[in-house]
């Protein structure tokens, strides 16, 4: 609470809520609410959903996915790499890595990390003008052939997917992303790198390089560029943009050959 009020941030404690203890809230520079906390209420599993594993707390899942755990939180903002600088210096983040695009010397998207994964928070460019929008949220799976299967159930049951699968460049992970009964997007990622470097610095990726899709054998769909809530206008580009480049901020990732 402290690092986040020394950079001009003001927040305010709450006695807690449903799971969790002492809490301290804040909206974070670019609109996020977010919510700092220590103590929570430890899960336990209904009777008959017990783990025969002692250190899981609840039984694995039968169903399609059957996902382990939340893997990551992609949001939107309009300065990916203020955003990425003031969630690093205030919060401790690792920023692992940038995208910009091949036309301009515009920052799309970068990834942040508490942990040894490539991230657990992700942030794309919004240049709508509703601030503190989440572009979808990741679970993760085991293994590569989990993500498989659940494409295979999805498809026999009619629900559509929206990307992939594919694997991603920047964090090397398998991914899938649909949308879920209210339109969110839902990503599954399994794989990826582990990375422990504590002076890690962060590449800049193109998406002509693979950034999303490292096989650069599939367009990106528009779809993938909504977050939510819904904004009007111009959400995934820079404002101020050239007519002639407007196409290309729109979806950088729609040319066949890049990914
Ligand atoms: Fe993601």
């Amino acid at each position: 609470a402290q690092r986040v009020e020394a950079t001009g941030v003001q927040g305010s404690w709450t006695a807690g809520g449903h799971g969790y203890g002492k809490a301290y809230e804040f909206t974070g520079p670019y609109g996020h609410p977010m919510r700092l906390f220590f103590d929570v209420e430890k899960f336990v599993a209904e009777p008959g959903f017990e783990s025969t594993y002692p250190d899981r707390p609840e039984r694995r899942s039968s169903h399609a996915a059957a996902p382990r755990f939340l893997d990551h939180v992609t949001v939107a903002s309009s300065d990916v790499r203020g955003f990425a600088k003031w969630y690093n210096e205030a919060l401790g983040f690792r920023v692992m890595a940038f995208v910009d695009l091949d036309e301009a010397p515009i920052t799309v998207f970068s990834v942040l990390t508490t942990n040894e994964k490539s991230h657990d928070l992700g942030v794309v460019l919004d240049t709508s003008s509703r601030a503190g929008r989440v572009n979808h949220i990741a679970f993760w799976v085991d293994a590569t052939e989990d993500l498989l299967r659940t494409a295979d159930v999805m498809m026999e049951n009619g629900t559509a997917m929206e990307y992939g699968p594919s694997i991603h460049g920047v964090g090397e992970q398998n991914f899938l992303y649909f949308r879920d009964p209210s339109g969110l997007r839902v990503e599954l990622n399994s794989g990826g790198y582990r990375n422990y470097v504590p002076d890690w610095e962060a590449n800049t990726w193109k998406p002509s390089e693979g950034s999303n899709n490292f096989y650069k054998n599939g367009a990106m769909p528009h779809s993938m560029t909504e977050s939510f809530p819904p904004a009007e206008g111009f959400t995934a580009t820079e404002e101020g943009a050239s007519p002639e480049m407007k196409e290309a901020l729109l979806n950088p990732y729609a040319k066949q050959g890049r990914g």
